[in-house]
């Protein structure tokens, strides 16, 4: 689903910052895979670059088959749009639409009618735990609903690769739990699934983890589990 090879992101103009030192690594379809590391270490960096939010400095990214690192601006949305979902540690949602229309927003960009969208958006309202919240606005909803919402969103383009950057860092513990909950039953049907978190357990949860250190992958391991 995911190769890249050599990536090298270098923040300003030559002699910036080296925030990525030249990672490679390649993640199959339907894997869930987990990335640590500390605050600082590139994580995010990797992350942006891998949801085509931000392109690296050098370096070869293949996504689904094609390679996306020469893509133009609208290329990269498109294929953004198309193939992938990300879901942010501090939920990004639009404060003043409802859950439901939070979700209906990506569908709309993808050129989605307007009953369809709704019919979609309830659905995954409904996957995702919060039927019968669906006209709710964010402020009117728990931060473990937000995430939940969040996710929603993430779905609604049907994307190959799920991309979460920390999206249990501002929740409580049983509330992670729930949401791990969630990815794991995505996972099950098939999502290839990337995830930041700093949380052991959840780590513990994935197929692999991904170690970064200072801008390198340090470790590429299997979860201990226990039995
Ligand atoms: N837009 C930016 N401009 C300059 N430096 C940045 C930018 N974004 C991140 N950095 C730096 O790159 C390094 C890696 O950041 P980041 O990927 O956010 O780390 P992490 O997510 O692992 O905490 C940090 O030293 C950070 O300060
Ligand atoms: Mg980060």
């Amino acid at each position: 689903m995911v190769s890249i090879e050599g990536v090298v992101k270098v923040y300003g103009d030559a002699g910036g910052y080296q925030a990525l030192n030249g990672i490679s690594f390649a993640i199959p379809d339907g894997q869930f895979a987990a990335i640590m590391g500390p605050s600082g270490c590139g994580k995010s960096t990797l992350l942006n670059i891998l949801g085509l939010m931000d392109q690296p400095t050098r370096g070869a990214y293949v996504l689904d088959g094609s390679p996306v690192q020469d893509l133009s601006d609208a290329e990269r949305t498109h294929v953004r749009r198309d193939k992938l979902g990300f879901v942010f540690q501090a939920f990004n949602l639009l404060p003043r639409m409802t859950a439901l229309q939070n979700v209906c927003l990506p569908m709309g960009y993808a050129g989605l009618g307007r009953v369809e969208r709704r019919e979609r958006a309830k659905e995954l309202l409904k996957r995702v735990g919060l039927a019968g919240k669906e006209h709710r606005t964010p402020l009117e909803l728990s931060g473990g609903e937000r995430q939940r919402v969040g996710i929603a969103r993430a779905l609604a383009n049907r994307p190959k690769l799920l991309l979460a950057d920390e999206p249990t860092g501002n929740l409580d513990s049983k509330t992670s739990v729930e949401i791990l909950t969630l990815f794991r039953e995505l996972h099950k049907e098939g999502m290839t699934l990337l995830l930041v978190t700093h949380d052991p357990a959840i780590a513990a949860q994935a197929d692999r983890i991904l170690r970064i250190k200072d801008g390198s992958v340090v470790a590429d391991e299997k979860p201990a589990r226990p039995s």
